[in-house]
C-alpha cells in the first residue's frame, strides 16, 4: 500500500509544468488508473482508541465518489436533508456564504452535459499541442502560457479527464438525475471558498449516510464560459458557481476507498526550543 502511495505521490509531485503536455497527460492517467484500484478502510487498530469506528467515521472512510447513476432520482424528502446537512454547515463568521439550486430535469442535464462536452472539446483543440507536429511547434507556447496561468484548472487530473471527456470516453456529469448546485457568494468571511467546501462535505455524507451515491463536480465551471448557463442560473455578482455535487442512486457497488496519502505529522509537544515529534499517518 505504501509502495502504491509513493507512485502516486510521485506521479503527482513530479508533474512540473515545464514537462512536455503528453507527459503531463499520461502522468495523470497513470496516477488515475492507479488511484481506482480499491483500497481497504483504515485500520482502526493502528490508532489506539476506541474499539469501533463512530457512525460518522464510517460514513467519512466508506464514501466514494459515485460516477453511475441510476436513472430514477432520489425521493424529494432525501434531496431535502441533504441540502439541510449544508445548510447547517459551519462558515467564518457564520457568513454561511452561499446558495442552492436543485437541477431535477432529464432535459437540462442533457443539455448541460452537451455543453460541457463541447467545451471540453474546445479547450482540447486550444490547448493540447501533443497532436501533431505543427501543434507542437506553434501551439506550445500559447498552451503552456495558458496552463501556468490557469494551473489548478489545467492540473494534469482535470486536464486528463477533459481530454477523456472530448474523446467522448468519459460524462461531465455521470448521468445523475439530480444536480445540486452550490453557488458561492464572493462576500462571505475570510475564503467562502472553504466554506463551500465543508457545506458540500456535509452533503456528500449526508447523502452517503442514507446509501445514496454522490460525486463533487468542478468541471460545471467549463458551462461558466458560456453566458447563456450563466443567464439560465442567474449566476452573477455576488455569486460564482464552481462545483456542484451529483446525487443519486448509485448503479454499481464501490470498489473500495481510493488511496490517500501517508502523512508525515508533527506534534509540537515539547518547549519552545524542541523539534516537533513525526508522526505517521497511513501505512
Ligand atoms: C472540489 C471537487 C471537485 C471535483 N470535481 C470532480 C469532477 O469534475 N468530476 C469527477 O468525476 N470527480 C470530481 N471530484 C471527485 C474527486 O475526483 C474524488 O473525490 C477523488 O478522486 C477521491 O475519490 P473519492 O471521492 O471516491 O474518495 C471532485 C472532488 C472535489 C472535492
Amino acid at each position: 500500500m505504501e509502495e502504491k502511495n509513493i507512485q502516486i505521490n510521485s506521479a503527482f509531485a513530479d508533474s512540473s509544468w515545464d514537462s512536455s503536455m503528453t507527459d503531463i497527460v499520461d502522468r495523470s492517467a497513470q496516477a488515475m488508473k492507479k488511484s481506482r484500484k480499491g483500497e481497504a478502510m483504515p485500520k482502526q487498530s493502528k490508532l489506539d482508541s476506541l474499539e469501533e469506528w463512530t457512525p460518522v467515521e464510517e460514513v467519512i472512510f466508506k464514501r466514494r465518489s459515485i460516477r453511475a447513476f441510476k436513472p430514477t432520482p432520489l425521493p424529494g424528502f432525501m434531496i431535502r436533508r441533504i441540502l439541510e446537512a449544508g445548510r447547517f454547515a459551519p462558515s467564518a463568521g457564520n457568513a454561511q456564504p452561499w446558495k442552492f439550486a436543485v437541477v431535477n430535469s432529464p432535459e437540462i442535464i442533457a443539455a448541460m452535459e452537451t455543453d460541457a462536452v463541447k467545451m471540453a472539446k474546445l479547450f482540447m483543440w486550444m490547448l493540447d499541442y501533443s497532436r501533431s507536429t505543427f501543434r507542437r511547434i506553434f501551439l506550445k507556447p500559447f498552451s503552456k502560457l495558458i496552463i501556468r496561468m490557469q494551473c489548478n484548472q489545467l492540473h494534469p487530473v482535470p486536464f486528463g479527464l477533459l481530454r477523456q471527456i472530448a474523446a467522448g470516453r468519459a460524462p461531465v456529469f455521470h448521468g445523475a438525475p439530480t444536480l445540486i448546485l452550490l453557488y458561492e457568494d464572493r462576500r462571505g468571511v475570510s475564503c467562502p471558498a472553504t466554506d463551500i467546501g465543508v457545506c458540500g462535505q456535509n452533503m456528500v455524507l449526508t447523502a452517503h449516510s442514507m446509501g445514496a451515491g454522490s460525486c463533487w463536480i468542478g468541471l460545471v465551471k467549463l458551462l461558466m464560459y458560456l453566458p447563456r448557463w450563466r443567464k439560465f442560473f442567474n449566476v452573477k455578482y455576488p455569486y460564482k458557481l464552481e462545483n456542484l455535487i451529483a446525487v443519486g442512486w448509485p448503479k454499481v457497488k464501490s470498489d473500495g476507498q481510493v488511496p490517500r496519502e501517508a502523512q508525515l505529522v508533527d506534534w509540537y509537544e515539547g518547549g519552545l526550543n524542541s523539534a516537533p515529534r513525526v508522526e505517521k499517518l497511513g501505512v
